[in-house]
Order: C-alpha cells, then sequence, then structure tokens
C-alpha cells in the first residue's frame, strides 16, 4: 500500500479513530483497540521500573496510549510519531499542557531514527500497512537503548481474520463507499516475524487477544474472545485475529 495513501487515509479519520478511545467496548474493532492499549501498558509497567523512562510510540495515532501511559507514570517521557500530518496537529494541539508528551510528523518506513536511547518502542496497529517492515526492524533498532523493549502488534492469518476479509470483499463488491482499501492490513505469521526480527531481537512474549471475526452483530460473543483470551492468550494460536509481540534488543556484538 502506497504510503501517502495511508496518510491521506488517517488524516481523514482522525476524530473517528479517537472516538474509539471513549464509551464502552461493545464492538470487536473498538474492543480490540482498547484492550490492546490496556496490554500494553500492563507489559511496560510490569517491565520497566526505572523513575525516568523514555517511551516512542511509532504511528501514535490520537496519542491515546502514551498520554494514558503519562497519567500512571508521570515521571516518564513519551515521544509520538506517525505519517498523518493531521494526527500529529491533533495531538499538539491536545496535549500542549502536558510537558512530557512531544509529537512530530515521521514515516518509519523511510527515516531512520539513530536515537539509540528509548527504553521502549511502540508500534501498535501499524505493522499492516508498513511496505517494509525488515527496514522498519532497522530503524526501531537504531533508536533504542541495549536491551530496550519493542512492543508491536500484528494481524494474524487466522480463521477470523480470513471471516473478515470474505465479508469485507464480498461488502466492497457491492457498496463503492465501503472500499477502505488503506486499512486493508497485511497479516503476518509470527513465525515469518521471528525471522525478521532475529540477529536484533530477541522474542520476550507475545499476547494473543481478538478470537472473533469483525462482523456486524459479533459484539453480542465478545465474552467468548475474552474467554478465549483468559485460556490461551499467553501462546500463540491459529485462533486469534491479533496479537501482541513483546521483543527485546540484543546487544551490539
Ligand atoms: C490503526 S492506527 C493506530 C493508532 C495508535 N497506535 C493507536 O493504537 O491508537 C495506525 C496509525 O499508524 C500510522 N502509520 C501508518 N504507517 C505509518 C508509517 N510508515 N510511519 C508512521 N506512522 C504510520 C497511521 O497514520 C495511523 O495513525
Amino acid at each position: 500500500m502506497e504510503t501517502k495513501t495511508i496518510a491521506r487515509f488517517y488524516d481523514n479519520k482522525v476524530e473517528a479513530w479517537d472516538a474509539n478511545y471513549t464509551g464502552n467496548a461493545d464492538d470487536i474493532g473498538q474492543y480490540e483497540i482498547l484492550r490492546r492499549r490496556e496490554l500494553v501498558l500492563e507489559i511496560l509497567f510490569d517491565r520497566l521500573h526505572n523513575h525516568e523512562t523514555l517511551l516512542l510510540d511509532i504511528g501514535c495515532g490520537t496519542g491515546r496510549v502514551i498520554s494514558e501511559l503519562i497519567v500512571r507514570r508521570p515521571t516518564w517521557q513519551a515521544i509520538g510519531l506517525d505519517l498523518s500530518g493531521e494526527m500529529i496537529d491533533f495531538c499538539q494541539r491536545t496535549y500542549y499542557e502536558q510537558p512530557n508528551l512531544k509529537f512530530f510528523q515521521y514515516d518509519i518506513s523511510q527515516a531512520p531514527l539513530p536515537l539509540g536511547a528509548a527504553d521502549a518502542a511502540l508500534a501498535l496497529g501499524v505493522w499492516g500497512h508498513l511496505p517494509d517492515p525488515e527496514r522498519a526492524i532497522e530503524h526501531l533498532y537504531d533508536s533504542l537503548r541495549p536491551n530496550g523493549l519493542l512492543i508491536f502488534s500484528i494481524n494474524k492469518p487466522s480463521l477470523p481474520r480470513a471471516l473478515t476479509v470474505g465479508y469485507r470483499a464480498v461488502r466492497e463488491l457491492f457498496k463503492a463507499e465501503h472500499r477502505h482499501r488503506a486499512t486493508r492490513n497485511k497479516s503476518y505469521r509470527l513465525a515469518h516475524v521471528i525471522e525478521s526480527l532475529s540477529g536484533r531481537f530477541t522474542l520476550l512474549e507475545t499476547r494473543d487477544y481478538c478470537y472473533l471475526p469483525y462482523l456486524p452483530g459479533i459484539r453480542r460473543f465478545l465474552r467468548f474472545s475474552k474467554f478465549m483470551e483468559r485460556r490461551l492468550g499467553k501462546r500463540p494460536t491459529p485462533f486469534s485475529s491479533a496479537m501482541l509481540i513483546v521483543a527485546q534488543k540484543q546487544p551490539a556484538l
């Protein structure tokens, strides 16, 4: 997918994206986003204990993950980066009074980020949009301090995912206005991701968290997804469509 198309798509989606974070998660898409944030905060607080910690959020969207993080860890600093100028404008306007948060427009697939100082880098809901994830991994590696954490989400090929893609394809055939090409996130197998990380990152853990296809009316089954997550979330299975990957930067040889 062309990066410009993705930027344009998200430029027009700022308010709609932010609305995912308000109200109750009674829809599987919204549940995925809220659950992802919850899990990421849990993992960060579990693994990082320093008073001062620097975080990067690549593809930060409307900044809802790092803003929540700073509320709960006020001594931490976070930098939100996003391809979409409108997303960054929104974040700069919304969080201008928050000195621990900074936002800049940035494309992870283009420019290196040779900071070498971040304790953790997040990339949530971004992976499937990247034209060259291997390149992004190099850039993320350069941004982290040795042993720094990389936490990112992927969509996996799975039965729920296949049902979602099938449903969307049929809907698109009949309704032109539903053509959300930019959102067609590419999905990845864990084995493929592990291969891309090898030599730079060590895999620490994975968390599966969405066991339903994204179909209308499916919200009634959210309890089923939560049940499956409690049972299986800590091991990768072919039954879930969304996964968080936690990896650690290997020190340079
Ligand atoms: C699905 S949204 C996720 C937003 C946020 N991470 C969250 O969880 O609320 C994906 C975001 O990634 C951004 N994005 C896509 N490709 C990117 C790239 N190459 N570099 C930086 N950001 C990118 C989009 O502009 C969009 O804001």
